[in-house]
């Protein structure tokens, strides 16, 4: 069976966009692969976070994991950071990436473009742990959304020159970007991505929000004058935004969805898409509930950690043979 990995750096609750372009395929994934998903908490603190809210978020991430059907028999799920081989092996590839590389990197070049203050080392060499986070299990395939396609590009690049100075130690991993839904935009602003980090929370749907609010925010979504619901993500970014949110739940074409709603209005289409929203949302937050308070995620946790753990130190201690820093 091909491995499969991938991480979500919970910096903040979970939104729309992270289970359309992540979770939710993570889920059907586990049925063909060995599949390994982590919570990626050190990636969270290349930012500043409140400890109390990261806590939080962290919790929540996990309970949403299991809440959205992933399955810890199938999945190994844990924590960055309770594998510490992910800090040192992240050290290890922080040292086989070249500077220019990493300034190629538009998640950092648009922070530095926007003037963010306050940018750590942490997140300028992020991308060399991800790479860490992905060469330790040798996973085959990573999926992703659009926005960290470079970085798993990236990782390969980086073990495919490692592979050729030190001889074959990392398997080359491919990312996987969903055709349909790899970047559900702002409700608000459909030019811009639907991220946690948005300033206002209007365009922005988070999976546990109250399901009223929700409703509002699709009822308010931006639109355009055209008054047809058709796939044009140019001339119609809003409309085809939530076109995408549809064909990614419901699994219609866009084609079916624009023969459905002809002749009809933008309040009725957005009626009917806060209602598929709001249906797969009230599913999540009910199993949720369920969770969140109860020992089941510390023992996901410790059975995920206690699996990884035994495969990253058997690399971990190949890799620092390989390269030479063990002296045994
Ligand atoms: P992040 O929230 O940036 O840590 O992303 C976690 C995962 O969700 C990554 O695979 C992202 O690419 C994906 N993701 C985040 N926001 C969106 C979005 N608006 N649309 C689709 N995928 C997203
Ligand atoms: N950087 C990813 C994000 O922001 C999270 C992540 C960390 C990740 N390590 C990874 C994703 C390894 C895939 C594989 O979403």
């Amino acid at each position: 069976m091909k491995r499969m990995l991938s991480g979500i750096k919970p910096t903040g609750q979970l939104t729309l966009g992270n289970y359309i372009g992540a979770l939710r395929n993570f889920v059907k994934y586990q049925d063909d692969y060995e599949m390994f998903v982590f919570i990626a908490n050190l990636h969270c603190i290349t930012v500043y976070n409140e400890p109390e809210e990261l806590r939080k978020n962290l919790k929540d991430c996990v309970a949403l994991y299991l809440a959205c059907g992933l399955d810890p028999k199938r999945s190994c799920i844990f924590l960055q950071s309770d594998v510490m081989e992910h800090a040192q092996l992240g050290f290890i590839m922080c040292c086989n990436t070249y500077l220019g590389e990493l300034n190629r990197m538009t998640q950092f070049k648009d922070k530095q473009a926007k003037g963010e203050q306050g940018l750590t080392g942490g997140i300028y060499t992020y991308p060399a742990l991800m790479s860490a986070d992905i060469l330790m299990y040798d996973a085959d395939y990573v999926p992703v959304g659009e926005d960290q396609k470079q970085h798993v590009e990236l990782c390969r690049d980086t073990a495919i020159r490692f592979n050729n100075r030190y001889g074959k130690s990392f398997n080359i991993p491919e990312p996987v970007v969903a055709k349909v839904g790899a970047k559900i935009m702002s409700l608000s602003d459909p030019t811009k991505k639907m991220s946690k980090s948005e300033q206002t929370n209007k365009g922005c749907i988070y999976l546990l929000d109250d399901l009223k609010s929700v409703r509002k925010k699709i009822m308010a979504a931006k639109t355009d004058d055209i008054a047809k619901v058709q796939y044009d993500p140019q001339q119609q970014p809003g409309i085809s935004n939530l076109m995408t949110i549809i064909s990614a739940l419901t699994n219609q074409s866009f084609d079916d969805i624009t023969k459905n709603f002809e002749g009809k209005g933008y309040g009725e289409f957005k009626k009917y898409v806060a209602d598929i929203v709001c249906e797969e949302l009230a599913m999540i937050q009910e199993r949720y509930a369920e969770i969140i308070n109860n020992n089941v995620i510390k023992e996901v946790l410790a059975e995920g950690k206690a699996r990884a753990e035994k495969i990253a130190s058997k690399k971990l201690d190949q890799i620092q043979r390989t390269i030479g820093i063990e002296i045994k």
